[in-house]
């Protein structure tokens, strides 16, 4: 993998920022706060900064595991025993960060967050260049196990390219026997999740509120195309929350319509809320790293 000077100043600043906003999402995440202003100062200050979001800030609550972020008007607020998942990336000309942690305002789930954390030590210190992913996976499900917890069989971690945060390979959760190597200068995202669920896997929710840009077609529907064009200006190459549209249109009502018709006519994909199958807590821990010869770098550091 051939990289200029520029290029890699630009994958360790995108890293540096992302790691910023998830320290400053972090220190927001207090009993009674509102999600939404989590979000927004989040995103805000990464945009305040000189980068764009990679995606939007997503804060996961208890079974959910990934892919929420606030609505508009959102109200819910922390609980008093939330686990909240915080999971965000900068991004800058195409470069793409991608870190993630978890508080536990309950102070009760202590031996799950310590568990993702160990998953991720132990998954990071296998990773070098010529190392299999299943054997990264096996240590992530060996360390879950060994805590008493189960790791999400249909989560991961992944390379990330330019644009493309989920690209190339899949590094599992736990030995899926695939015999994919890592190779020098991937750029790769390892993100285990544990869970005390019985089922260790998520499920789709019906709560969506991130979306992608596929391509356009045509629409009739003059709120639809009104969204539309806002997409293809500004959102056109990563992942968006729906709340940032809100400008477009008149309504909530006619939003989240127009972002329904647009999904249905293959413009948009969805990426809905992702919950534990048998409503166990989930803990989940990410770095995003640069394999070399012997080891890794971490980036969002
Ligand atoms: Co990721």
């Amino acid at each position: 993998m051939e990289r200029d000077e520029k290029e890699m100043k630009l994958i360790a600043e995108v890293g540096a920022a992302s790691y910023k906003a998830l320290i400053k999402a972090k220190s927001m995440v207090k009993p009674g706060a509102k999600l939404l202003d989590v979000a927004e100062a989040t995103e805000k200050y990464l945009r305040e900064s000189g980068f764009g979001c990679a995606f939007p800030l997503n804060l996961s609550v208890n079974s959910e595991a990934a892919h929420y972020t606030p609505s508009m008007m959102d109200d819910k607020v922390f609980g008093e025993k939330d686990i909240v998942k915080v999971d965000i990336g900068a991004s800058k000309d195409g470069i793409l960060g991608d870190n993630a942690l978890t508080v536990d305002l309950s102070q009760q789930n202590g031996k799950l967050v310590e568990a993702s954390q160990e998953c991720l030590r132990n998954a990071i210190s296998r990773v070098k260049a010529g190392v299999m992913v299943s054997d990264i996976g096996r240590e992530i499900e060996n360390t879950a196990r060994r805590h008493g917890f189960k790791p999400i069989m249909n989560l991961g971690g992944h390379e990330v390219k330019t644009h493309e945060l989920h690209a190339g390979i899949f590094v599992p959760n736990y030995d899926n026997h695939d015999d994919t190597q890592l190779e020098e200068g991937m750029v790769v995202a390892i993100e285990p999740f544990v869970t005390d669920g019985k089922r260790g896997e998520v499920l789709e929710s019906d709560v969506c509120e991130i979306f992608g840009y596929v391509g356009s077609a045509p629409i009739r529907a003059p709120e639809a195309r009104k969204v539309l064009a806002e997409i293809e200006s500004n959102n056109e190459d990563e992942p968006f929350a729906v709340r940032w549209l809100t400008h477009t249109v008149g309504s909530k009502f006619a939003l989240y319509k127009s972002i329904k018709e647009l999904a249905m006519a293959g413009m948009l994909t969805a990426y809905p809320m992702l919950v534990e199958a048998s409503n166990g807590m989930v803990s989940q821990s990410e770095v995003e790293v640069m394999v070399t010869k012997d080891g890794c770098e971490v980036l969002t550091k």
